[in-house]
């Protein structure tokens, strides 16, 4: 399918490594612009190469921390007026509840929510005015479901959900959208390491745990990033423009509910 975007400036946050990085060469193979990023600079060479090798696109590498406001001005001055926005940022680290002070709550609100709301305030106005705009946010299937220690993250992106579901509705009529993504486990170093945690306070192998969490999932496997990629550039495409508020679950089945 032509997804009808080719040509596009996107700008895709957190993008040198996992589920940023899958939707960054989805978009790139669309034939879009994109802007990637991520703190460690060589990563991102190296990320940024590869994605031009394979996709002939134009990639564009800001070394930032999308959290700061340093970070997301060399964003936008990359690409001051994008049409497409997929934020996604670093999760905070499973800990149970009882161990997040105040200074802990405030970085992961502020990382998994407020991050993103900052980034949309920039973008929107210019995509209103083009009458085009896609705005897609990676948040997950915790968002739906509690998961054990990351009642934080969670939180955050929930209250990401619930404060863009308003604003989603007000930009619709011109064209532009606003969509979440909620994975659910997929094969990233985010996973390797999440997984090793849990190894570790149970005792048991990495191999283990993750054969442990497996079994939870009804399609029995992890999911690819390239899924969630692919995803991605079809809420992003010129296809997508009726879809709007909506939160995409990619879990292999573990939500239960009929709805
Ligand atoms: N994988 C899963 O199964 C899963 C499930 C549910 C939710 N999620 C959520 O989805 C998001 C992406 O997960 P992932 O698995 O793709 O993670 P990942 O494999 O750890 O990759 C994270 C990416 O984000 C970049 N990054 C992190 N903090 C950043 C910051 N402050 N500024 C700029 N770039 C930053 C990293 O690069 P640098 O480190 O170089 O900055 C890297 O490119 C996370 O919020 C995660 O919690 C993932």
């Amino acid at each position: 399918m032509d997804l009808g975007i080719a040509g596009r400036k996107a700008i895709v946050c957190a993008s040198s490594r996992g589920l940023g990085r899958a939707c960054a060469k989805a978009l790139a193979e669309a034939g879009c612009d994109v802007v990637i990023n991520g703190r460690d600079r060589d990563h991102l060479a190296t990320t940024a190469d590869e994605l031009r090798r394979t996709t002939d696109a134009k990639i564009i590498p800001v070394v930032a921390d999308v959290a700061s406001a340093e970070g997301q001005q060399a964003l936008f001055e990359a690409c001051p007026e994008p049409d497409i926005l997929v934020n996604n940022n670093g999760g905070p680290p499973p800990r149970d509840f009882r161990r997040l002070d105040r200074q802990k709550m405030i970085d992961g609100v502020v990382a998994n929510m407020i991050v993103a709301v900052e980034l949309i305030q920039k973008a929107i106005d210019p995509m209103i005015a083009k009458k085009f705009g896609r705005i897609v946010n990676i948040t997950s299937g915790s968002v739906k479901m509690p998961l054990g220690g990351l009642d934080l993250s969670s939180g955050a992106r929930a209250g990401l959900t619930a404060f863009l579901a308003g604003v989603a509705r007000s930009v619709a009529g011109s064209n532009v959208t606003i969509n979440f993504l909620l994975p659910g486990v997929f094969e990233t170093d985010r996973l390797r390491s999440y997984m090793g945690t849990i190894a570790k306070n149970k005792g048991i192998s990495y191999e283990n745990a993750l054969a442990d969490r497996l079994a939870t999932v009804p399609a029995r496997r992890a999911g690819n990033p390239d899924e969630l990629g692919a995803a991605c550039a079809f809420l992003c495409s010129a296809h997508a423009g009726y879809i709007t508020g909506q939160n995409l679950l990619m879990d292999g089945g573990v939500f239960p509910g009929a709805f």
